[in-house]
């Protein structure tokens, strides 16, 4: 349970918000469910939901919505490309297929040594800079802009040299 496990930090985050507009607080509650596992699970969402008076769908929408947010486990980097329509005239699709080729894996998939998951996402506002991609890891968001397979490859060799 959220509130077993992090009893301080769920009242200060519930005390920021009127009791009335308690269900403001699902974005930091969240934030928390996350922290430790890289992704919110069911429990937490039902947790979050009890907490705040809300259903499990509605948590589950805003989950789904934000790229931020995340209902699996994944690789130690997301790797998150932008097929929304602008990027996808701009080659976003072939893009993605062609990554997800080199790499052996399907979209939602994650490389066999755990390093990097491979997802679509919708507008991540860079539209005229597609091919591009968010990564998402230890070192916090990072945007890729115009890029290509071969340039995605070698980012991801780098990527499997950060130690940490
Ligand atoms: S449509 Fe891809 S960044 Fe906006």
């Amino acid at each position: 349970m959220l509130l077993e496990k992090y009893p301080k930090e769920v009242k200060q985050i519930l005390s920021k918000y009127p009791p009335e507009h308690k269900r403001s607080a699902v974005m930091p509650l969240l934030y928390l469910a996350q922290r430790e596992e890289g992704y919110v699970n069911k429990a937490a969402m039902q947790d979050i939901a009890q907490l705040l008076d809300v259903t499990e769908t509605e948590v589950a929408s805003i989950v789904g919505f934000y790229t931020l947010y995340h209902d699996e486990k994944a690789g130690k980097y997301r790797m998150q490309v932008c097929t929304d329509l602008p990027c996808a005239l701009r080659g976003a699709d072939e893009f993605l297929n062609n990554l997800c080729a080199n790499l052996g894996v399907k979209v939602g998939e994650t490389t066999e040594d755990g390093l990097v998951t491979i997802e679509s996402v919708m507008c991540l506002a860079a539209c005229d800079k597609a091919p591009m991609f968010q990564t998402q890891g230890p070192d916090g968001i990072k945007y890729h802009e115009n890029m290509t397979v071969d340039r995605t490859m070698e980012l991801i060799e780098a990527l499997k040299k950060v130690k940490e």
